[in-house]
């Protein structure tokens, strides 16, 4: 008589009861439910015991056992990369750990491996399961157990060895590296290691386990060895069950382990509810200590569901292999299967009833496809059909959400009939009866698929407890008085089955709390379930014994099983098992990479197998990678912003892919380059990443005067150049003061730069090049070659010092000055934007540098005033009686800062330029002919000395000069820190605080709007009638009607319009350009006078530009051939 379940008080309000059958309907709710997975699906596969990482270790546990390692390290850092490290360290601290017996009053008082020293040291280990442990043990135990297992091989190993080194250790089947040191429980106990085995064993006899016999009331004695399977109380999935059940038996054949399984806990209920009992063994199991979890070699092995990927290992596949894709090769897949296909044949017994149930069905099913003998000789085709909705998702993408349509399971069983019975040939006719007497038989955890329109006819694979349709389960309650045809079970729900409902069958909707009910079921709850398992059971066995194909979704477990059932000959070689999910071809019958997928998620798709890979490379390799990953990582994260958070009122930023680094490179390879391609592709004003630093260029006019001429509380020059400045100037000068002192310190320095000054320099400029030539060796002679940069520096630092410092400090530059200012001006390099406090040795250099020729310039101020000094003319006297505001002097240690920025200020700038100069004449001789001749056409034949006033009967000289610093300024990047947001006019743009301005004179120099074929070098086009004319020299009639403005250090140009700002333009302006023009056009004079050059090739060609220090220069060597002029005054 079929069971009568009263649920009434089932807690589910969807579910409703249809007695006397049993109807529960699932909540939409559930499709998004966590729970544990369902009856005829799960998570289980063997890919799972194939890629799964190796379990995270703990401490094996020692005797006295271990302090627990405090939760707050264990919250942040992964125990096993941490014991990978720290155990060759412990290795060499226990070396002198000398027991010769462990304790037996040490023991752990929980399931643990123990290690062993003896007196000689030699270390072993077994498991200690404590006596009168419950058992099974729980999960976590078993957990726990597996992982201090791997932990100690490997300690074991280390410190065995004494190398310090762990090897990978495994602790499954089948390999050739069974662990010699392990020592069994018994021999453990016999060794007096482990306490003898308890004379009482009534936790044995209660717990008796499935398949355990007991004859005539004496226990069999105990099996040699045994592999006892723990079904898991919590796992809703009875196919993944099975399907490891299966594989642990053959395993157990294959090691002739006596099979034992213990369904105490199994949330199935008994496991000879559904099925018969295993095969018998002629022995006992052991007493329940000695069944361990762990290791392989133990004689006793236990086994549950959440251990068998530990303890199987990678086992499964035959041999071990360190490459992923070879452990899916047809040969290990086969080897999984045949394992699984063992356990199938000697456990898959229905009960009793159902099995005669499903005898009888596949028997009449087998019946009808029959065709008589006279109708045709051969029988029809069953094709079994068997759809999982619930929890289970398919492998192909584009149902990843869904599930495969009913249409294709339709037109997959229609093609395998007609590629069958395709009416060609002879026999024709009997094609179509035998296509007649084909059935399809369904099975599905969804009663609604039964009604599908596809699969019209189709006949349910078992109604002996059967899933009803909705429709069905709305039928009026049937006359209990009449007799109706039976069925033991009818269950119903839409959807499919999800694991939520299997955990909610029979549940009194009074009871809230899930979990505890997941543990103590009620009899109610495991008679359902039981109906359950056995259900999918019979679904099974008649699809697999009464189909001769059979079409299913790899997705599902049950679709797995049935291919076991059916047999690899069958399902595999044959192809009778047709797979339709995920593209798999028929012979895949274990999914690679979409089960993974499917499972795992696609980050561990790519972090499973590659976290193996990584955890086998050395240490260097893993850093490697860990920083590959990490840049990986940044560089995607910095893009995606680049795309996703565009800030509308900043101007654009120049696409990059590194973070910090930004455009730094490309900017700093070749800066006006970067600015004119980034102006084409972004427009005048834009943003780019200079190590790591916002900084927005803002080019041609308008952009030169919004930040030159940026009002003092917008934009700070200080802030940027300080780092550098101050330790080479040293203290309380330039920019380590307020802007006002600054400005008054330029006007210092600008009223001692009068036109008196420049007449008495002409003469002095003009007799240190002469001397100069005369003296370098590079120089003499008739012709030569001359690498000419490192001639013009010395040119540059020998006149500068003398016409500005005085004769006593150019004289020592002939002794240790020249070293000193080279020390200083290393302090200059880029990289101490960054590195300027670093304790390097240049900067070591630099700042003893600072020190000394400070003391030099004060020493000298001291006997100035000393002598009692007066009517000097030279830039220190000036500075020496200046005061600032309020009356107050200078100090001496300011003044001789200043005399220092000075030097440098105009050092760089000065020499790159009449470096260009020169090497622009090279490529020019015609040029130089030109000059040669207006110095002999405006001051006469014999060429007479240089006075300051000559220079104005020599334009070309000025054009020179000009002309080079269009294309070569030196100062390519001028930069200001912004202090408050600064709306660009005319835009929507507002630069923020965050960010550094830059502008960058040189572009509108070089642009063609204002200068005709802005790249050719062409000192004429200053002439007012060139055709190359600049546009500010044809629109500027009076240079006087620029506007001019006062910072406080006298009338300068604003530069507000003007395309061509070589000494930049505001109160941060050049006031040394006058000096400078003055230094180069006399020194420019001299060699125009005794020398011809040309390049050392004759070509035109110029050499390039070397941006890596601040100021930019020609690349050296930068040689020219010179030759002596006739009538050479050297
Ligand atoms: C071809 C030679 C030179 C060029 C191209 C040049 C260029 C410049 C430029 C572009 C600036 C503006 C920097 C800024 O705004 O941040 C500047 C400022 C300055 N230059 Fe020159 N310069 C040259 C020679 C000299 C000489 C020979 C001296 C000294 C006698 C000198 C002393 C200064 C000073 C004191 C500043 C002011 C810095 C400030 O106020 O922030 N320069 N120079």
């Amino acid at each position: 008589m079929p069971p009568t379940l009263d649920l009434g008080r089932t807690r589910h309000s969807k579910m409703i009861i249809s007695p006397p059958r049993i109807n529960l309907r699932r909540a939409a709710s559930y499709h998004y439910d966590k729970g544990p997975l369902s009856a005829t699906s799960s998570r289980f596969n063997f890919d799972h015991l194939m890629f799964s990482p190796p379990p995270s270790p703990g401490l094996p546990s020692l005797s006295p056992p271990p302090r627990k390692p405090s939760k707050g390290f264990a919250g942040y850092v992964r125990p096993r990369r941490v014991v990978r490290y720290i155990l060759p360290v412990l290795g060499f601290l226990s070396r002198p750990y000398d027991h010769s017996l462990v304790s037996r009053a040490d023991l752990p008082d929980h399931p643990a491996p123990i290690l062993l020293t003896d007196s000689r040291g030699r270390t072993s280990w077994t498991v200690s399961i404590p006596q009168g442990s419950k058992f099974p043990l729980t999960a976590e135990q078993f957990a726990d157990v597996c992982e201090k297992c791997r932990e100690t091989v490997a300690r074991v190993q280390q410190m065995r060895s004494q190398k310090g080194s762990i090897q990978q250790t495994y602790l499954g089947f089948l390999f050739d590296t069974t662990d010699s040191h392990f020592v069994d429980v018994k021999e453990a106990q016999q060794a007096g290691y482990l306490p003898a085995a308890p004379g009482d064993r009534s936790q044995d006899a209660v717990n008796t386990l499935v398949g355990e016999t007991v004859e005539g009331g004496i226990p069999k004695p105990v099996c040699e060895k045994s592999l006892t399977f723990v079904l898991e109380s919590d796992d809703a999935g009875l196919g993944k069950t099975l399907m490891m059940l299966w594989t642990a038996y053959g395993l157990a054949q294959k090691e002739g382990r006596a099979f034992f399984i213990d369904d105490s806990r199994w949330g199935y209920g008994k496991y000879m509810d559904i099925f018969q009992a295993p095969p018998r063994e002629d022995c006992g199991p052991p007493p329940r200590h000695e069944m361990l979890p762990c290791p392989l070699e133990a004689r006793h092995l236990v086994v549950s569901t959440w251990t068998a990927i530990d303890v199987f290992g990678e086992t499964l596949v035959g041999a071990p292999s360190d490459d992923p894709l070879k452990r899916l090769e047809p040969v290990a897949q086969k080897n999984m299967f045949n394992l699984a296909r063992l356990g199938h044949d000697a456990l898959f017994r229905l009960n009793k009833d159902d099995n005669v149930y499903v005898d009888n069905r596949v028997r009449d099913l087998m019946a009808r496809r029959i065709v008589p003998k006279t109708k045709g000789k051969q029988n029809g085709l069953a094709i079994g059909i068997h759809v999982r909705r619930g929890d289970r998702h398919p492998f192909e993408f584009q149902y990843r959400s869904s599930y495969v349509p009913i249409n294709i399971y339709a037109e997959t069983a229609r093609e395998i009939l007609e590629d069958k019975f395709n009416h060609t040939g002879p026999h024709g006719a009997e094609d179509a009866v035998a296509k007649k007497h084909s059935l399809m038989i369904l099975a599905s955890d969804d009663p609604m698929i039964y009604q599908a329109s596809e699969l019209k006819g189709a006949t349910l694979a078992q109604e002996r407890i059967k899933l009803a349709a909705k429709q069905e389960m709305k039928q009026p309650e049937l006359d209990r008085n009449v007799m109706h045809k039976f069925h033991d079970e009818a269950f119903g729900w839409e959807g499919g089955f999800f694991s939520a409902m299997f955990w909610n069958l029979g549940q009194s909707s009074s009871s809230a709390d899930v979990e505890a009910y997941k543990k103590r079921p009620s009899a109610d709850a495991i008679r359902l379930r039981s109906l359950v398992g056995r259900a999918y059971m019979m679904d099974l066995a008649v699809l697999a014994d009464a189909s001769d194909v059979v079409i299913c979704t790899v997705s599902a477990v049950g679709c797995r099983l049935l291919a076991v059932m059916m047999g690899w000959e069958s399902a595999v070689e044959k192809g009778n098992w047709v797979n339709i999910d995920g593209g798999h071809p028929r012979l895949q019958f274990f999914p690679s990479t979409p089960l993974l997928f499917s499972n795992m998620g696609v980050l561990q798709v790519v972090g499973g197998p590659l976290s193996q890979q990584f955890s086998q490379l050395g240490t260097f390799s893993q850093i490697g990678v860990a920083v590959a990953s990490f840049l990986f990582v940044a560089v995607a994260i910095n893009v995606l912003q680049q795309f996703l958070f565009k800030k509308p009122n900043e101007p654009p930023l120049v696409f990059h892919w590194f973070p910090l680094i930004g455009s730094t490179i490309t900017y700093g390879m070749d800066p006006p380059r970067f600015f004119k391609e980034n102006r084409e592709k972004y427009g005048d004003c834009f943003t780019f990443i200079l190590l790591g630093k916002k900084t927005t260029v803002y080019v041609g006019p308008k952009g030169n005067d919004f930040i030159l001429n940026g009002k003092i509380r917008d934009v700070n020059a200080e802030e940027i150049y300080t780092v550098l400045t101050t330790p080479v100037f040293g203290k309380d000068v330039v920019y380590d003061c307020p802007n006002s002192k600054l400005m008054e310190q330029k006007k210092f320095m600008k009223i001692a730069l009068t036109t008196e000054a420049f007449r008495q320099y002409v003469p002095i400029i003009s007799d240190e090049v002469t001397s100069y030539l005369k003296r370098t060796a590079d120089f003499k002679g008739k012709s030569g070659i001359v690498d000419i940069p490192p001639k013009m520096a010395q040119i540059t630092i020998f006149t500068a010092s003398h016409a500005l410092q005085g004769k006593e400090i150019r004289d020592k530059f002939d002794e240790k000055l020249a070293d000193l200012y080279h020390d200083l001006d290393m302090g200059f390099s880029p990289i101490n934007f960054m590195l300027h406090w670093a304790p390097l040795p240049w900067n070591n250099r630099r700042d003893y540098a600072q020190r000394t020729v400070a003391k030099i310039y004060m020493d000298t101020i001291k006997e100035r005033r000393a002598r009692g000094e007066t009517g000097a003319q030279d830039i220190m006297w000036h500075l020496m009686n200046s005061t600032y505001k309020g009356d107050i002097p200078v100090p001496d240690h300011e003044v001789a800062h200043m005399m220092i920025a000075l030097l440098m200020a105009g050092q760089h700038s000065s020499s790159s330029t009449s470096s260009w100069i020169m090497l622009r004449l090279a490529s020019r001789p015609d040029i130089m002919e030109d000059l040669y001749n207006e110095q002999v056409k405006n001051l006469g034949a014999d060429l007479p000395p240089l006075t300051y006033e000559d220079f104005a009967k020599l334009p070309l000289h000025a054009a020179i000069v000009k002309e080079t610093l269009r294309l070569h300024a030196p100062i390519h990047s001028i930069m200001r820190a912004v202090k408050t947001p600064m709306p660009v006019p005319g835009t929507k743009y507002v630069i923020p605080t965050d960010h550094v301005l830059l502008a960058a004179p040189g572009v509108s120099a070089t642009d063609e709007s204002y200068f005709p074929q802005p790249d050719l070098w062409e000192p004429h086009r200053w002439e007012k009638d060139s055709p190359l004319a600049p546009t500010i020299v044809r629109n500027v009639q009076n240079e006087d009607d620029d506007e001019k403005i006062d910072y406080g250090y006298g009338l300068v140009s604003k530069g507000a319009n003007s395309p061509y700002l070589p000494f930049g333009a505001g109160r941060h302006r050049c006031i040394g350009e006058q000096f400078a023009s003055v230094q180069l056009q006399t020194i420019l004079a001299i060699i125009v006078r005794n020398f011809k050059f040309r390049n050392v090739d004759g070509s035109d060609k110029v050499i390039g530009t070397d941006y890596a220090s601040l100021f930019s220069r020609p690349l050296e060597p930068a040689k020219i051939y010179w030759e002596r002029r006739e009538g050479c005054q050297l």
